[in-house]
Parts: structure tokens; C-alpha cells; sequence
């Protein structure tokens, strides 16, 4: 069932209960002959295939420029799946299931004639398999074909929705290079859907222990009541890889650290770490939620960029005692290359919640580990009653979420050092989400390309969360354009990052936490 558009965020609904197989649909990759479709896209549909989330009435079509037959489709992405898939083995029969729903498109996006066959194979698809006329279009193209391809879907009829059919766009990253751009493309989009029809995705709100921030923040009760300026010292949100920019260098280089992880995933981040609790678990109630965050973000004034904000370029170094090259010299990249591979940040939400307490950001590439966390510092105690332990050297509480690769909450604590004298040391709590739960390997798109099947978009952006996002870093991306870097490269490959970004947090008498 479709909703209509303006719904409240009480009146809303999905089309399933989690849990319950999918709607009946079509889903359309639009470039499926890229690394996306056989790395992710498949792998993950086959995942929700084999736990029996897809409707018995569904079906994939690759729409890509390659010419090539259903049938060559087919036999490729048998190959691929043996390679990408995240279980163990291949099931047989879930796999020949999957694959009699397969179907290819060949055409070239901006061609009206691609668009013409693409309609004739879904209607065909309907007749045959009862997907009752409900599309989705998964945008896994190069940013600058997003609006060629909208216009035609548009102008093709395809994302028209009649009686009860629903269309729905998955829209990839990167959403806009900068606040303009950005705007542009959702007026491109809002032109031929509506914005209820638009799942802006993002990756990282397919990741469980970001799922699991919300959990752990409003199903419990002894966090919330300290989770405010009264209690917590700042936040560190740190999102780091080992790996360099791989085979990317020719979008990394128009992109950079910057524009590629903060915008996007890591305001995720401090959005659902940062929110009011939502009136419900409704699409709109989240995300207006998170919206307010990113709107009382303070935007960097200009004059204060350089001295907020951190920028670096790895150089050759180390990573685990082997030889790791210079950006500079990697594939796609221009030798003289002045591209941001690490950015830190200092931001202030201009809120009563959190009003004085600073949230640092850092992110970048080759760095000494791949981790992705949220750590929480707290306040010292006003006072100390421990004669051997005088305050300064007590240790404040801290809880860290850990996004990635190890999943868990650890909870830092002070603990009596057993002895006859009162010496106070650093305890911890920590929970495993392997240990735990004995996590099976996902793609970490099951869910979110799932909840659009059901008509789910709280775990997708809104348009506005989008601007708002852009809005905060545009003085940042103008400043550093206009003051291109002279010190670069700054780190070497395989440490933590410039030696400026310890000097922002030492002038606010802090430093990155010690991740080992
Ligand atoms: C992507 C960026 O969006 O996220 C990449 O474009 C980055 O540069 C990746 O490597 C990180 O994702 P994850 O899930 O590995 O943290």
C-alpha cells in the first residue's frame, strides 16, 4: 500500500512488518554493470532471499549500457556471487530461485529508446510474475547521470504511481559536491517525484551498531538522564582506514576526505547520537529529529576554518611493517595532487542539550587501524575523596560505541585497586555484539534496501538533512579552496593523522583518545 503524501508522522505505516516477506516488486539496478551491483546489490539481495524477506513475486533487472543478454546476466552474476556472497557457501536452490527472477536491459541513459524497452520488460515482468506494477530504481551511476535519468524515467511514465502501484529511487552517494549542488539535484529529483518516492541512502544506517544507537539511547533507562551538557565533557567520533583510496583516485581526487565521509556518514552520526528522543519510530518523527541537530549545528564562521578544522594528505609510510605509498603516488592521482585523505573537525551544537560541549570529528585514509567509533567522555567528579588518587588523575568515565570492525559498547569506569591503600584504576564494561549474538556477516544493504521495499525511509535522508549537512561544511569547503594546503602530504601512511590535528584538540586541553 502506497502513502499518500503529508502524513503524519502518527498516521505512518509500513508496508510489512519487519520480519514479514517484502511487497511484491520489481527492482531496477540503473548501472548494474559497475562493482556496486556484484559487491553489495546482489550479495545482499540474495542474503534477504535465503532468510525469506523478498516477495515470491520479485524480480531484479540490470539497466547498464554493456550490451549483453538476460542470460549472459545471469551466468555473470553466478560467478560473482561465489566471490562477493558473505555466507559461507552458495545455496543452490535460493540461488536458481533468485536467478529465474534475474533480467537485463541494455541501453544508455540518456537514450529515450532504453527507457522504452526497460517499460516493456516490467510490464512483461508483471504478467509473468504478479509483481503488481511496483518499481524501484536503484541510482548505482555516476552522480552526474542521477538527473538525465530521473527526466526519463519521468517523461517514460515509470515513476508514475497509478492506483495502487508504488515507484520508489534509491539514490547513491555522493548527494551533491557542495550546498548548491546539492540543492540543484534535489529540485532535479523533486521535479518528477515526490519526495516521499525518494530513499537518499546512505550506507552507514545499514551498519547494526548505528541501528543500535537509538536502542541503546531511548530502551534504556539509565543513559538518557546523563546524556546532556551537565554530564558529558565532548564526544569524539572517530572514522578511520587502514586502506588508501584503492582504485578510486579518480573520484577521490574531485571529492577528498571531506566531502567523501563527514556530510554524509559521520553527520549520521552525530545526528542519532545527538537527537531529542522521536515521538515515535516513524520515518518523519526520526528524521525531524535529526534534522533539528543538523540545523543547530554551528556553521564554521569563516575566519575560525583554520583554526576548527584539520586537513591532511598521507605520505609514503608503514602499515603492519610493509611499505605503503605516497597519495600522491597512487592510480588516478595527479602527482602535485593537493586532495584531503584526513580531515578533523570541532562542532558545537547550538542547542540546551548540548550547548559548550564540543563534538570532534575525525576521519581519513591509510590511517594506523580501521575503526569507526563514537566515544563519549564524561565530566570528572566536582570532587575527590581518595587520598592517593587526587582528581586530576582520576579517570572520567567514558562510553564508546564501536561502529566498526569490532561491534560493541564498552563503558570505561573507576574501580578500587585491590590493596590495602585506596589507589582508584581504569575498569571495563564491554559488550560484543559477536560475542554476544554471534553476528553473521552481512552486506550491510539487506535492511536498508528492505525497509524501501516496505516503504520504510526513516533509515534514508531526507532532502532537507541533505542541505543541512552541506550547509555546515560549505564555509570549510570555501576556505580551504581559497588557502589550498601547503604542508601536504602531512602524515605518514599508517599513523593517526597530522600532527595538527593533536594541536586542536590540545589548545581545548584535550586529545584524541588511544585507540589500540
Ligand atoms: C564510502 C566512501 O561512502 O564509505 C569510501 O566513499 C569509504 O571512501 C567508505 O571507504 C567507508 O565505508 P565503511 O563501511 O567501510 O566504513
Amino acid at each position: 500500500m502506497n502513502q499518500p503524501a503529508g502524513l503524519s508522522h502518527l498516521g505512518e505505516v509500513r508496508d510489512a512488518a519487519i520480519g514479514d516477506r517484502a511487497a511484491p516488486c520489481v527492482m531496477v539496478i540503473c548501472g548494474a554493470s559497475g562493482d556496486l551491483t556484484k559487491r553489495k546489490l546482489i550479495p545482499a539481495l540474495y542474503n534477504l532471499a535465503t532468510e525469506h524477506l523478498l516477495a515470491k513475486e520479485f524480480a531484479v533487472v540490470g539497466f547498464s549500457r554493456t550490451p549483453m543478454s538476460s542470460e549472459a546476466f545471469r551466468t555473470q552474476l553466478s560467478k560473482d556471487i561465489e566471490e562477493f556472497t558473505t555466507s559461507k557457501s552458495v545455496d543452490p536452490a535460493v540461488w536458481e530461485w533468485f536467478l529465474q527472477r534475474i533480467y537485463y536491459v541494455s541501453g544508455s541513459v540518456d537514450d529515450p529508446a532504453a527507457y522504452e524497452r526497460l517499460k516493456a520488460t516490467m510490464l512483461e515482468i508483471d504478467c509473468d510474475l504478479g509483481t503488481k506494477g511496483n518499481y524501484f530504481y536503484y541510482l548505482a551511476v555516476a552522480p552526474s547521470h542521477f538527473g538525465a535519468i530521473i527526466r526519463r524515467l519521468g517523461a517514460s511514465g515509470l515513476v508514475r504511481e497509478e492506483a495502487e502501484q508504488w515507484r520508489r529511487v534509491i539514490v547513491e552517494k555522493p548527494f551533491g559536491h557542495d550546498l548548491e549542488s546539492a540543492r540543484v539535484l534535489n529540485r532535479e529529483l523533486k521535479e518528477v517525484l515526490d519526495e516521499r518516492q525518494i530513499y537518499r541512502i546512505d550506507h552507514y544506517l545499514g551498519k547494526e551498531t548505528v541501528q543500535n544507537l537509538m536502542v541503546f539511547r531511548f530502551g534504556n533507562a539509565v543513559f538518557e538522564p546523563v546524556w546532556n551538557r551537565q554530564y558529558i565533557d565532548h564526544v569524539q567520533i572517530t572514522a578511520a582506514e587502514s586502506v588508501g583510496v584503492e582504485r578510486r583516485g579518480g573520484y577521490y581526487e574531485s571529492s577528498g576526505a571531506l566531502r567523501d565521509m563527514i556530510p554524509n556518514h559521520l553527520f549520521q552520526l552525530i545526528s542519532l547520537t545527538a537527537m531529542e528522543p522521536p515521538i515515535s519510530f516513524g520515518a518523519d518523527a526520526v528524521r525531524d529529529e535529526q534534522a533539528k541537530v543538523l540545523n543547530a549545528l554551528q556553521p564554521i564562521a569563516p575566519e575560525e576554518v583554520l583554526n576548527r578544522t584539520v586537513r591532511g594528505q598521507y605520505g609514503e609510510g608503514q602499515w603492519r611493517g610493509e611499505r605503503a605509498p605516497a597519495y600522491r603516488t597512487e592510480f588516478g592521482v595527479a602527482p602535485e595532487s593537493r586532495t584531503d585523505t584526513y580531515a578533523a573537525m570541532k562542532l558545537i551544537i547550538d542547542n540546551w542539550r548540548w550547548a559548550d560541549v564540543p563534538f570532534y570529528l575525525r576521519t581519513g585514509k591509510r590511517m594506523a587501524k580501521r575503526v569507526t567509533e563514537i566515544a563519549i567522555q564524561f565530566r570528572r567528579v566536582p570532587f575527590v575523596l581518595f587520598r592517593n588518587t587526587p582528581v586530576e588523575r582520576l579517570q572520567s568515565n567514558r562510553i564508546v560505541i564501536r561502529i566498526q570492525p569490532d561491534e560493541g559498547i564498552a563503558l570505561h569506569f573507576g574501580a578500587k585497586i585491590p590493596g590495602p591503600v585506596m589507589n582508584v584504576g581504569k575498569v571495563d564494561m564491554d559488550f560484543s555484539y559477536a560475542d554476544h549474538f554471534g553476528v553473521t556477516p552481512t552486506t550491510g544493504y539487506e535492511r536498508l534496501l528492505y525497509d524501501c521495499m516496505c516503504g520504510d525511509a526513516t533509515l534514508f535522508q531526507r532532502a532537507d538533512m541533505v542541505e543541512a549537512g552541506w550547509n555546515v561544511i560549505q564555509p570549510v569547503l570555501d576556505v580551504w579552496q581559497a588557502l589550498p594546503p601547503r604542508n601536504f602530504p602531512n602524515y605518514p601512511a599508517g599513523s593517526w593523522g597530522p600532527r595538527e590535528a593533536d594541536e586542536l584538540m590540545a589548545r581545548d586541553g584535550r586529545e584524541w583518545r588511544k585507540i589500540e
